[in-house]
């Protein structure tokens, strides 16, 4: 599916395609209740996401201990005069686009005059999120025009218009959410997509001292567990269930094995959960985890094997003077 909307604002037109055919009430409670009776239990990520789950994500990203957001955003603005020399008549694909304060970094390094001929290319799955920040962006740059796709990066890549040179954005370590296969996949076939001149700009979270990597995902103010637990509201509703989130602890810590955070939820108390579409109520002991979610940390090694199993040059990594964070500059 690919219906698209001419949406005007601020006196601009901004087109809007969707691809996104929002999964039906069924799949989604098969989805729900495979996770949580399977061994060892897990809640898959998309549900993180409810407004309420946006909105303490988005806190997270300003918490002193979160350093991943901060640490990005200085590497892009250190480097935007670099990178943004590579940006002129180009079509700027972000996937995951989000907020759009990290592609502002770069608009702001381009004169204006050289941002004519930008077409500027948000994909994300939240449609609130791409009219928001288009919104923005034509207001602060009204030389830049706008296609907004409403898709999921994992699926729709092909989707995407390209009509010049285009640099793909893929910021915040996202790609760190994916397990490994997911990730050597979602770069193949990428760099499938890519014709030759194409570049991408990728964010990743560096491997480093393990308490500063565990504490940027156990703050003191708890915004990550309420982010963490609320995952448990949103499921709970979507299947009529009674989990109650104050029943379960937030853990997170680093396993050097696999190079990732791990975040679970871990029950207080041995729980009944009953809910209408289970047979019978599941029992979940007290100590039992449930798996919430992933993040992969990267080495300097890792990147460069990514880029070879992508068929990508590997052109330069911008970093940060303790090394925390890297974005990675690729062409093809
Ligand atoms: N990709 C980022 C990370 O892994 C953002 C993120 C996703 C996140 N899920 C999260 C941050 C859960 C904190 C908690 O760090």
């Amino acid at each position: 599916m690919n219906n698209t909307d001419i949406i005007i604002t601020y006196e601009k037109q901004i087109t809007l395609s969707n691809c996104i055919s929002p999964p039906s009430s069924k799949e989604t409670v098969a989805e729900i209740i495979k996770g949580i009776t399977s061994t060892p239990r897990y809640i898959p990520t998309r549900f993180f996401y409810d407004g309420t789950g946006s909105a303490l994500f988005e806190k997270i990203t300003g918490l002193p201990e979160y350093y991943p957001t901060r640490t990005e955003k200085g590497i892009l603005k250190e480097n935007a005069p670099v990178i943004a020399g590579n940006l002129a008549d180009t079509d700027i694909v972000e996937l995951g686009s989000g907020d759009c304060s990290k592609i502002s970094i770069l608009f702001d390094a381009i004169p204006s005059e050289r941002r004519t001929g930008i077409c500027y290319i948000p994909v994300d799955v939240s449609r609130s999120a791409i009219l928001k920040s288009a919104e923005t962006l034509s207001r602060k740059y009204p030389e830049i025009s706008i296609h907004g796709m409403l898709a999921d990066f994992l699926k729709h890549l092909s989707n995407i218009p390209s009509k010049k040179r285009r640099v793909f954005c893929f910021f915040g370590s996202t790609i760190g959410n994916l397990d490994p296969a997911q990730t050597s996949h979602f770069l193949l076939n990428l760099g499938i997509l890519m014709r030759k001149g194409d570049q991408l700009l990728l964010g990743f979270d560096m491997v480093k001292d393990i308490v500063v990597l565990e504490n940027a995902y156990n703050d003191t103010l708890g915004v990550t567990a309420a982010f963490n637990r609320n995952i448990l509201r949103v499921v709970s509703n979507l299947i009529s269930a009674d989990f109650d989130p104050e029943h379960f602890d937030h853990v997170a810590f680093y396993n050097s094995r696999e190079s990732r955070i791990e975040m679970h939820l871990k029950a207080l108390k041995d729980l009944e959960v009953e809910s209408p579409f289970l047979s019978s109520g599941i029992t979940i002991r007290k100590g039992e985890t449930v798996h919430t979610e992933n993040s992969y940390k990267f080495t300097r090694p890792r990147i460069s094997v990514l880029a070879d199993e992508a068929g990508l040059r590997l052109d330069k990594v911008f970093t940060d003077d303790n090394h925390w964070f890297s974005v990675a500059h690729f062409r093809k």
